[in-house]
C-alpha cells in the first residue's frame, strides 16, 4: 500500500526544491489574477460527502468553474445524480463511491483520483454525520461512529493526499462547524468530533509551514441541508426530521461560493453566519455567558433532549 501511495522521496524533495526558486506572489497580484475560473480551471478537487448538502454544492459549485472534481460518498445513486447535473453543463466528475471511516477506502479514493488525473489539487474534507441526544443516555456507540466519519474520515483521506497536496502546492480543507470552537449541548459527540478535527488540520497547517500548504479550516453555521434529518438519535437511528427552522438557515450554495473565495484567496479559517461569528465572538471573550446562550437556545428546539 505504501508504495502506491507514497511518492519517492527524490521526486519530492526535488519538487520542493523547484518551487523554492519561484518568487513569492504579491498579495494585490494574487487577488488580481486569481479570478474564480482562472483559479479552478483544471485543478483536481477531492470532496467527501458530495452527494448532499454543502458537499454537493461545492461539487457543483467547482465544477461550473472547470475544475475536475472527484465525488465520494456511500450511496451511489446520490453521487450519480450530482454526477449528472455536472455532465449537464459540461463539467467533469470522477466517481468514487467511499465510506470515509473505512481506511481502505480513503486509500482507494486518493489512488483512483491519481489513477485518473495524476494529481490532486485540493482535499475537502466535508463528509459528516450529526447527533442528538443527551450524553446522559446516549448509547456509547453514537458517538463512535460521529467521530469515525467526521474526525478520523479527515485522518485517513489526508494521510494519503498529503504528500500530493505538497507537490501541488495545492490546499487541504475541512468542513468544520461553529461547535468546532465552541459546545453544542445535545451533541456531545459532534462537537467533540469537530474540536478533534480543528486540532488536527490546525496543526498539520503548522507542521506544513516549511511546505507552504494552504490548509483551509472552515467554521461554518446552521446550513440549510440533510445533515440534522440523518442525525442519529440516543439509540443510533436516524431522527428523520429536522428540529430547527431549515428555511432561515444559510444555503449551502452560499457556504459554497464563501469556500471558494477562502481558497482563491488561501485563507487560514474562516467563520459562517452571523450568529455563528456572533457566538464564537462571545465565547473567546465570556465564555460563562456563550454557555448559557447556547444552552437557551439548544433547549428550546422541538424534543430538545436536554
Ligand atoms: N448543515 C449544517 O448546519 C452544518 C453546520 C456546520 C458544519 N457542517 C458540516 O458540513 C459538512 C457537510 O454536511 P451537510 O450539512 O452538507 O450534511 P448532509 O446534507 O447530510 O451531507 C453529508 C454528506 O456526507 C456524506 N457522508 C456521511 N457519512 C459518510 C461516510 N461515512 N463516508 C462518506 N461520506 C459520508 C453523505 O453521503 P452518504 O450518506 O451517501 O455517505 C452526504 O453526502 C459536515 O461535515 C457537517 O458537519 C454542517
Amino acid at each position: 500500500m505504501r508504495e502506491l501511495i507514497d511518492l519517492n522521496k527524490e521526486e519530492l524533495r526535488k519538487s520542493r526544491k523547484d518551487l523554492s526558486h519561484l518568487p513569492e506572489q504579491k498579495e494585490t497580484d494574487k487577488n488580481k489574477n486569481l479570478e474564480s475560473k482562472d483559479f479552478f480551471g483544471g485543478k483536481v478537487i477531492i470532496i467527501t460527502g458530495a452527494s448532499s448538502g454543502i458537499g454537493r454544492a461545492m461539487a457543483i459549485n467547482f465544477a461550473s468553474k472547470g475544475a475536475n472534481v472527484v465525488l465520494a460518498a456511500r450511496k451511489l445513486d446520490r453521487l450519480n445524480r450530482v454526477g449528472e447535473i455536472i455532465a449537464s453543463f459540461g463539467g467533469n466528475a470522477l466517481i468514487v463511491p467511499t465510506d470515509v471511516s473505512v481506511h481502505r477506502d480513503c486509500y482507494f479514493l486518493i489512488d483512483k483520483t491519481l489513477e485518473k488525473y495524476g494529481k490532486i489539487d485540493i482535499l475537502i474534507n466535508n463528509a459528516g454525520i450529526s447527533m442528538r441526544a443527551s450524553f446522559l443516555d446516549v448509547d456509547i456507540d453514537v458517538l463512535q461512529r460521529v467521530m469515525n466519519t467526521n474526525f478520523w474520515g479527515t485522518v485517513y483521506c489526508t494521510r494519503h493526499a498529503l504528500r500530493h497536496l505538497i507537490v501541488s502546492k495545492g490546499s487541504l480543507v475541512s468542513i468544520s462547524s461553529i461547535c468546532g470552537i465552541t459546545p453544542l449541548p445535545g451533541r456531545t459527540g459532534y462537537a467533540a468530533s469537530k474540536h478533534a478535527l480543528d486540532g488536527f488540520i490546525d496543526t498539520i497547517r503548522v507542521e506544513q509551514i516549511p511546505n507552504k500548504l494552504h490548509v483551509l479550516s472552515v467554521h461554518a453555521g446552521f446550513t440549510s441541508s440533510n445533515i440534522r434529518n440523518r442525525a442519529l438519535n440516543r439509540y443510533g437511528n436516524e431522527q428523520r426530521e429536522t428540529p430547527r427552522n431549515e428555511e432561515k438557515m444559510m444555503s449551502a450554495e452560499k457556504v459554497a461560493n464563501e469556500v471558494a473565495k477562502a481558497l482563491t484567496k488561501r485563507k487560514r479559517d474562516i467563520t459562517l453566519t452571523r450568529d455563528g461569528k456572533l457566538i464564537v465572538w462571545l465565547y473567546k471573550r465570556l465564555p460563562a455567558v456563550a454557555d448559557k446562550i447556547l444552552y437557551k437556545e439548544m433547549a428550546k428546539e422541538v424534543n430538545s433532549p436536554i
